[in-house]
């Protein structure tokens, strides 16, 4: 499958774990749609993780945990299918999942016919108990090879955490997305070690293959299966921004059924989904902008119809200023150009009048625009 644009969706991991069910997902796909998710873009449904029985049938098959999933997967898919959504299952390239379950290693066809014979339409692809003695890019060429002959299109969605250098070999193989970065958690220190742990990861991000930063953590507020700490709305808001800036997919985590209004004007801020879902797909600029610490991260990503986004993170617990000349935007004074900005949150427009840019960001609080090149008068 060839994906043009990073793939959007919601996940069960990140909030029920091994608590999902039949009922679960139907209750979420309906959500899906009357909140307007599916509107706005995200069209994947995926199970995660936990939702098989220990043991294969007696012709090696999968099975579905008959106590979580009654009428088997296929009902399931249908019924996500009815609703206008994509169905997304989950295994592992070892012997088990990273939760205990049985992953395709050495099975890699049989399973991905079966998830064919359900109607899935994505397979994220975990790393847990790989073999030591076959290297990680055979293992996943090899779903990649048997998932181009399954009879379906399936979205292949890589999940190595990054390791054995995945950014190298991870185009080899097939994969769609494929996750830079080791699993998220519901805390800020999270947020932001993702975010640093991505910059030198920029360059393998693109078109057909995107760095997947993990599932959202936006409106947990510290509940479920890796919530933790939790966090405000203002660092779930920068977190959000993050991702849609640099181009991560988008895959929902919290519980939509008991969406808040603050949750629900996050993951649904058209103009941030336009930047992550901007066709052209460039690699992001890391700013060094006018230093203020290393917690002031400010990146800028140039967009397919000529604007450029700028994201200014304020990673850091205390209030700062964000600073960047326009040069490093590629836009030095003396071209007679300067920027229209439009703030992605506030929605307010404003003109760039000199040949540097600043803003008070408070603790944890970003800024994101989508700027216009005009000229000067
Ligand atoms: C790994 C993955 C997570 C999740 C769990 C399930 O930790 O990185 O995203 O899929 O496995 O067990």
């Amino acid at each position: 499958m060839i994906k043009l644009t990073p793939p959007m969706g919601w996940n069960s991991w990140n909030t029920f774990g091994e608590n999902i069910s039949d009922k679960l997902i139907r209750e979420t796909a309906d959500c899906m749609v009357s909140q307007g998710l599916l509107e706005t873009g995200y069209n994947y449904l995926v199970i995660d993780d936990c939702w098989a029985l220990k043991e294969r049938d007696s012709k090696d098959r999968l099975v579905p945990n008959p106590e979580k999933f009654p009428d088997g997967m296929k009902a399931v898919a249908d019924y996500v299918h009815s609703k206008g959504l994509k169905f997304g299952m989950y295994s592992c390239a070892g012997n088990l999942t990273c939760a205990g379950y049985p992953g395709s290693y050495e099975h890699e066809f049989i399973d991905a016919e079966t998830f064919a014979g359900w109607g899935v339409d994505f397979l994220k692809y975990d790393y847990c108990y790989h073999s030591p003695i076959i290297a990680g890019k055979y293992l996943y060429r090899r779903m990649g090879l048997a998932l181009e002959n399954c009879g379906r299109d399936i979205l292949f969605s890589a999940c190595s955490w990054g390791a054995d250098e995945t950014q190298e070999w991870i185009k080899e193989t097939g994969a769609s997305m494929w996750r830079s970065t080791g699993d998220i958690f519901d805390t800020w220190e999270s947020v932001k070690s993702l975010t640093h742990t991505q910059e030198k990861l920029h360059p393998y991000n693109g078109v057909g293959c995107f760095n997947d930063m993990d599932m959202l953590i936006v409106g947990m507020y510290g509940k479920g299966n890796v919530g933790l700490a939790g966090c405000t709305d203002i660092q779930y808001r920068t977190h959000y921004s993050i991702w849609a800036l640099l181009g991560s997919p988008l895959m929902i985590g919290c519980d939509i059924r008991e969406m808040n209004d603050a949750t629900k004007k996050i993951l649904t801020n058209e103009d941030l989904i336009a930047v992550d879902q901007d066709p052209l797909c460039r690699q992001p600029v890391k700013l060094s902008g006018i230093w203020a610490g290393e917690d002031m991260v400010l990146y800028s990503r140039d967009l397919s119809n000529g604007d450029i986004a700028v994201g200014l993170f304020n990673l850091s617990g205390e209030k700062g200023v964000a600073r960047f000349n326009l040069d490093e935007l590629a836009l030095p004074f003396s071209t007679g150009k300067t920027l229209e900005m439009k703030d992605l949150w506030t929605k307010e427009t404003f003109r760039v009048t000199n040949s540097s840019f600043s803003k008070e960001l408070e603790a944890y609080d970003c800024a994101v625009y989508r700027a216009k090149v005009v000229d000067q008068n």
